[in-house]
C-alpha cells in the first residue's frame, strides 16, 4: 500500500487505495499523462468504469471492490445501522457499469458474501480488508499464471499481444503481459507485437508504455498487419487476456481476438489465453451466452476529436468477441493450465 499521496502512477497502479480514498490511474489519457483520478462515492467508481477510466477485466473488479468499500462507507454514514439496505443502490450502479468482464460481479459477489456476514455495526474496516485481499489475489495470481504461461514456450521466439492484458488492466503484473514479462525473464521471447487495438488504441497507449517501462522489446502495429507478420513465420505464440471464459472454453477478449486466433490456426501459431479463475464463468455454458458490450459509434467515428467518417455514416461498435474453444490452445491460470479446453477441462480445472 502506497504510503506517499499517490502522484505519478505507474503500470502497476491502475488501482491505488490510500488513506480512505481510491485512486485510479486514468488510462484514457495514458501515455501522454501518467495522472491519478482520486474517489470517495462508489456511484463516482462506476461513472470511471463506464468511462473507461480505469479497464481491462481484473482491474475492473478490483476498483469495483473498492468502489463498495466506498458504498458501505457512505450508507452508514447515512443510514447509520440500517446500512445493509442503504448500500444496495451503489451495488447495483457499480454492477451496471459494463457488462462483459466477469471479474466485475465476481468481486461484487464476493464483497457481498461478505456483507452478509456483518453486523450492523460500521462496516468500513471490514469491507476495506476484503477489497485489499482481491487486490492482492490477482496480483499472486497473475505472477503464478505468468510463470505457468511461460513454461508453455519453448523459446526464443516472437509473439504478438492484443489489446491491453498488463499491469493497467490488472492488480498488477498482468495476465497476458504477466506471461510475457515471466517468458522474457527466462530468455524465451524476443520481442513483442503489440497490435494497436482500435478504438480505444489499449495497444499502443498501454501495452507499449508497459513494456517500454520494463525494457521488453515491443513493436506497435496495426490490427491488420497481424495476418503478414503470422507469414514471415517467427511469431510462435498469440498470447491474449480474457474478460469472460465460459464453462466449455470459449474466450470472450478484446474485439479482433476471434480473428486473430483463426489467422493463427491458419499458420500453426499456438494461442494462449492468460486469466486468473476470476475471469471463468461457470455460469454461462459457451461463448453464445456472454453479453458482449456495444459501445457509441462515436468512439469509431471520430479520433481525437476529428471526425473520421462521413456525416451521417453508419457505424457498429462491438467492443469484444468470443474465440470459440477449438481455437485456444491453452487456458492459463492460476489454478492450472487447461491444454485444448473442453467442458469436461474446465470443471475438473474449476472443481
Ligand atoms: O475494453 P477494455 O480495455 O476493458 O478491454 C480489455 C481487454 O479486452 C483485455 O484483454 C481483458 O480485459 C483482459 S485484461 C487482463
Amino acid at each position: 500500500m502506497k504510503t506517499t499521496t499517490p502522484t505519478v502512477p505507474t503500470p502497476d497502479d491502475a488501482a491505488v487505495w490510500h488513506e480512505g480514498r481510491l485512486y485510479l490511474a486514468d488510462q484514457r489519457i495514458l501515455p501522454e499523462r501518467a495522472e491519478f483520478l482520486s474517489y470517495d462515492r462508489a456511484d463516482a467508481v462506476a461513472d470511471a468504469i463506464r468511462a473507461m477510466v480505469v479497464r481491462g477485466a481484473p482491474a475492473i473488479g478490483v476498483a469495483a471492490a473498492y468502489g463498495v468499500v466506498l458504498a458501505g462507507r457512505s450508507a452508514f454514514a447515512s443510514a447509520g445501522s440500517d446500512w445493509k439496505t442503504a448500500i444496495e443502490a451503489d451495488l447495483e450502479r457499480l454492477a451496471a457499469s459494463r457488462p462483459t468482464a466477469v471479474n466485475l460481479f465476481w468481486a461484487i459477489r464476493r464483497m457481498r458474501a461478505l456483507i452478509e456476514q456483518l453486523d450492523t455495526t460500521d462496516p468500513t474496516e471490514r469491507l476495506l480488508r476484503e477489497a485489499i485481499a482481491i487486490h492482492d489475489e490477482d496480483r499472486a495470481a497473475n505472477r503464478r499464471l505468468g510463470d505457468l504461461g511461460a513454461e508453455l514456450i519453448e523459446g526464443p521466439t516472437e509473439v504478438i499481444t492484443h489489446c491491453n492484458a498488463g499491469a493497467a488492466a490488472t492488480g498488477g503484473y498482468g495476465t497476458a503481459l504477466g506471461v510475457v514479462r515471466s517468458a522474457y525473464a527466462a530468455g524465451k521471447i524476443t520481442r513483442v507485437y503489440a497490435d494497436e487495438t482500435r478504438p480505444w488504441m489499449q495497444g499502443s497507449r498501454l501495452t507499449a508504455w508497459e513494456l517500454m517501462h520494463d525494457g521488453i522489446p515491443v513493436t506497435l502495429q496495426a490490427d491488420g498487419a497481424a495476418a503478414s507478420l503470422m507469414a514471415t513465420g517467427g511469431v510462435g505464440w498469440v498470447i491474449v487476456g480474457s474478460d469472460r471464459i465460459a464453462a466449455n472454453g470459449d474466450v470472450a477478449n478484446k474485439i479482433g481476438t476471434y480473428g486473430l486466433a483463426v489467422m493463427a490456426k491458419y499458420h500453426g501459431i499456438k494461442f494462449m489465453v492468460a486469466a486468473p479463475t476470476s475471469t471463468i464463468d461457470m455460469e454461462v455454458a459457451s461463448g453464445a451466452e456472454i453479453p458482449i458490450e456495444e459501445r457509441d459509434p462515436e468512439e469509431l467515428l471520430s479520433c481525437g476529436g476529428r471526425r473520421l467518417a462521413p456525416e451521417g455514416c453508419v457505424a457498429r461498435n462491438p467492443v469484444f468477441d468470443v474465440t470459440p474453444a477449438s481455437l485456444v490452445d491453452a487456458i492459463v491460470t492460476e489454478k492450472g493450465v487447461v491444454l485444448d479446453p473442453t467442458p469436461e477441462k474446465m470443471c475438473e480445472l474449476m472443481r
